[in-house]
């Protein structure tokens, strides 16, 4: 019987609920599903792409999904699934907004390297307004994360917020007692 891998591809910066939703219905309908974090060299990412595979692998260790797994990736997205031999690359599509986007990436990918499906699927809609982007944002700006991804990944982003503010506090005073300097 023919067996079904996917890969479902992203930057999980941090990893969300969201994120962990799709893995689930992924690992639902495909043999195998492989994470892949983009190992991408022009974006200033909040974790290391290590500290992404660390919280993704210990969300899907917990959550106790056997046939998924995380690995990383650079180049092209179709030539790293057909390095894998799978079939096809999950994306998940939360409003109409994503669609357009989504829709030219997977019409790329078909021209790319047509023996590769996109499969779409929607997270539940209590996920639909939440990204790993506005995850940050809130994050950075004080706010609760809690119920927006699992409680390793909060602990992870909260770490990264408290040197962020001891780095910001610290050059405030550096600059506070560079002043006094001057004055006195
Ligand atoms: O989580 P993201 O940032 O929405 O994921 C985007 C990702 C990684 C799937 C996309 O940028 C990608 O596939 N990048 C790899 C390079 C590539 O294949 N580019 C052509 C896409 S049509």
């Amino acid at each position: 019987m023919k067996r079904i891998k996917a890969i479902y591809p992203g930057s999980f910066d941090p990893p969300t609920n969201g994120h962990l939703d799709l893995i689930e219905r992924g690992s639902k309908i495909f043999d195998e599903l492989v994470v892949a974090i983009l190992r991408n060299p022009e974006k200033d990412p909040l974790f290391s792409v290590a500290d992404r595979r660390k919280m993704l692998e210990a969300m899907i260790t917990t959550a106790g999904f056997d046939n998924v797994s995380v690995d990383t990736f650079d180049g092209l997205t179709v030539d790293y699934a057909l390095r894998l031999d799978a079939q096809a690359i999950l994306r998940g599509i939360r409003a109409i907004s994503d669609y357009e986007y989504e829709l030219q990436m997977a019409l790329m990918n078909r021209k790319l390297q047509p023996a590769l499906e996109t499969v779409f699927m929607m997270p539940a809609e209590k996920y639909s307004y939440l990204s790993s982007r506005l995850v940050r944002e809130v994050a950075q700006l004080g706010g609760s994360i809690d119920c927006l991804v699992p409680e390793l990944v909060a602990q992870k982003v909260r770490e990264k917020m408290d040197v962020a503010h001891k780095f910001a506090n610290g050059n405030d005073l550096a600059g506070k007692s560079r002043s006094k300097k001057k004055k006195a």
